[in-house]
């Protein structure tokens, strides 16, 4: 069973040397808990995809402390130098060509030729990084299809059997995954939403993005696959009045909500609040959960996104 320690110096040092080692380290960032493991290291990465079940096509994004840890990974071509310049460290990873002798495993890309990579914000993410001195693979610290951790005991919950050590550094400040770029593509393609909102890059680049289309059978990105996120119970979205059994997960006024993702009706407030909520409900007999009219801007894109995937019909 893992150890849930602090996010205090001397346990980043040892969660460092258990990453070299090749053991698995959970880890907060400003989006979710991520499950890491040495990205040099074939057996780490292949300990990544037995703990969460996770497909084998579904590469895997890789943590590193800065932009020049980056650079010696992947090719950063000039869009995405421009945008690691503005959005790094933060929830954005960025898709670029896997540098010949980066010396990452094979396994991270699933086959493809090209790495996601991010630098997280959180200081303490950042520092585990730098110690380690190996650059990290970390998905989701859930298993494959499941709701993403922001907290510490999510994970020891669903993953503490597999995992060495978890790092607690409280519940994650976005909740939200980073949102993914492909900056292969001109203009880049929007792989996935996620933290950095999308009107964010595209104002900043002066251009709309592409947006990956939601195709199953090749998805562009392996990971979006329709059923995601998925609670037990199953989900409604927009609805306004639940019905009798069903919890009411709200936003904004709501006397009715079971629980209320925000009060206000305010988006940063309700993406941290999603996941944790989602579990929440999950965790009692209700006939199902229906969720309250999100708007369909900023983070309130990247909700949606997450909330159309748990209502999904499961394969
Ligand atoms: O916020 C996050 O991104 C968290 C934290 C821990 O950093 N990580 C995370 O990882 O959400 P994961 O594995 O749950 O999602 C990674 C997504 C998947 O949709 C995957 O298919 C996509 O990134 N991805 C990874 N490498 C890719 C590549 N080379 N090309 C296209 N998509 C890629
Ligand atoms: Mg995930």
């Amino acid at each position: 069973m893992a150890s849930i320690l602090p996010l205090t110096p001397a346990n980043i040092t040892e969660a460092a040397k258990a990453l070299k080692a090749g053991e698995l380290v959970a880890f907060p960032t400003e989006t979710v808990y991520g499950l890491g493991a040495d990205a040099t290291n074939d057996r780490a990465v292949a300990a990544i995809y037995a703990a969460k079940g996770r497909p084998q096509f579904n590469p895997l994004i890789v943590h590193v402390p800065d932009t020049e840890a980056a650079r010696h990974l992947v090719d950063l071509q000039p869009v995405t130098e421009r945008l690691a310049g503005r959005f790094w460290p933060g929830a954005l990873s960025l898709v670029a060509p896997r540098r010949t002798g980066s010396g990452l495993s094979l396994l991270v890309s699933a086959g493809l030729d090209t790495v996601a990579i991010r630098v997280p914000a959180p200081e303490g993410a950042r520092s585990l990084l730098r110690a380690a001195g190996i650059p990290v693979a970390a998905p989701s610290a859930n298993v494959s299809g499941r709701i993403s951790p922001t907290t510490a005991q999510h994970v020891a919950i669903e993953l503490g059997d597999h995992v060495a050590i978890i790092l607690d550094g409280g519940p994650c400040a976005i909740g939200l995954e980073s949102t993914v770029v492909d900056s292969t593509s001109v203009p880049p393609t929007l792989l996935r939403g996620g933290g950095v909102t999308t009107e964010e890059i595209e104002l900043f680049l002066g251009l709309s993005l592409m947006i990956a289309g939601n195709d199953d059978d090749a998805p562009k990105s392996p990971g979006m696959l329709t059923s995601h996120y998925a609670p037990d119970r199953l989900l409604r979205m927009n609805v306004v009045k639940a019905s009798p059994g069903e919890a009411l997960l709200g936003f904004g006024p709501a006397p009715d909500a079971t629980i209320n993702l925000s009060v206000t009706g305010n988006l940063n407030e309700a993406a941290a609040n999603l996941f944790a909520s989602l579990r929440l409900l999950d965790a009692l007999p209700w006939t199902g959960i229906a969720v309250m009219p999100i708007p369909e801007t900023g983070l309130g894109r990247a909700i949606n996104d997450r909330l159309r995937r748990a209502a999904a019909p499961r394969g």
